[in-house]
């Protein structure tokens, strides 16, 4: 796809992944929106800075009811047609199941799934009018990958892989694509998260971490070469395909950095 001058709209577009993305998207003039909680004047002046053609940010906790409806006709009333949509908003649950708090879970599973299940069918009527779109959804090599710990996040970020794999074949004859990150360790607030809610029981010493910028460079080259996957490399890719070619070895392995006692 040529990503120059089009719309991008990017839910937690001021989180350490999503903001790095904005910036790509603001390098090729784009009109940029960004969806979250919070809000940042900053922000909004680099990006112009950068090149973005305007930046909108709309305030929405995602894992509110009507936070996708109202969206939608803020979008509407500002006149605001998005052209890559990306699914980036996120949070993380994590430790035994037993200990999880439902409410947590929850609020995880209506940022992480529902919300992204529902903006994308809602902005998808116009990109299929227009037979031009493109639907990034941001999963996790945890998606694939089962380790103990990561029970209720896992399975929401399984659910993105299967619900863009889905979408993928219905949108394709509409000219409307889809892109599904396979986001490895990337060192932002989230996976600073990681090893307060799993290192009670799990060691962590195989995770590795890359920068925001360089997994949004990436993803973006993705982008625009229409790629449907985006996996990492080196030993993240090693263990990607272990659970997914021979997930008995790779349960075998993980299970040695686990244990149920803290
Ligand atoms: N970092 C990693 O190692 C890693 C690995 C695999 C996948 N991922 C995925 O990458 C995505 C981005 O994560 P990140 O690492 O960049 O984490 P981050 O820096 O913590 O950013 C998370 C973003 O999500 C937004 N968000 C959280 N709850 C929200 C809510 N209720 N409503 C609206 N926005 C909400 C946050 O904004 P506000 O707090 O302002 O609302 C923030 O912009 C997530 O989907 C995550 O699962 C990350």
């Amino acid at each position: 796809m040529d990503t120059k001058n089009k719309t991008t709209l990017i839910t937690g577009g001021l989180g350490g992944i999503g903001y790095a993305l904005a910036k790509e998207a603001s390098r090729d003039n784009n009109t940029v929106v960004l969806v979250q909680r919070s809000k940042s004047e900053e922000a909004e002046k680099e990006l112009l800075s950068l090149g973005a053609k305007e930046v909108f940010q709309i305030q929405k906790d995602l894992s509110q009811k009507d936070a996708v409806p109202t969206l939608v006709s803020e979008l509407n009333k500002k006149s605001i047609d998005v052209d890559i949509l990306i699914n980036n908003a996120g949070l993380l649950t994590g430790g035994l199941i037993e200990d999880q708090k439902d409410e947590d879970i929850s609020q995880m599973l209506d940022v992480n799934l529902k919300a992204l299940i529902l903006l994308t069918k809602a902005l998808i009527p116009k990109m299929i009018k227009k037979k031009s779109g493109k639907i990034v959804n941001n999963s996790s090599v945890s998606g694939i990958m089962c380790i103990p710990c990561a029970s209720t996040y896992a399975a929401s970020k399984a659910g993105v892989v299967s619900f863009t794999k889905c979408i993928k074949q219905e949108l394709k004859p509409a000219g409307v694509s889809t892109l599904i990150m396979l986001t490895p360790g990337i060192k932002t607030k989230m996976y600073d998260d990681i090893k307060n809610l799993y290192s009670g029981h799990l060691k962590l010493d195989f995770l590795s971490a890359m920068s925001p910028e360089e997994w949004a460079g990436k993803v973006w080259t993705a982008i625009k070469n229409d790629d449907d996957e985006i996996t990492p490399t080196g030993s993240n890719k090693i263990g990607l395909l272990a659970a997914k070619y021979a997930p008995s070895v790779f349960e075998k392995q993980i299970s040695r950095y686990f244990s149920r006692s803290k």
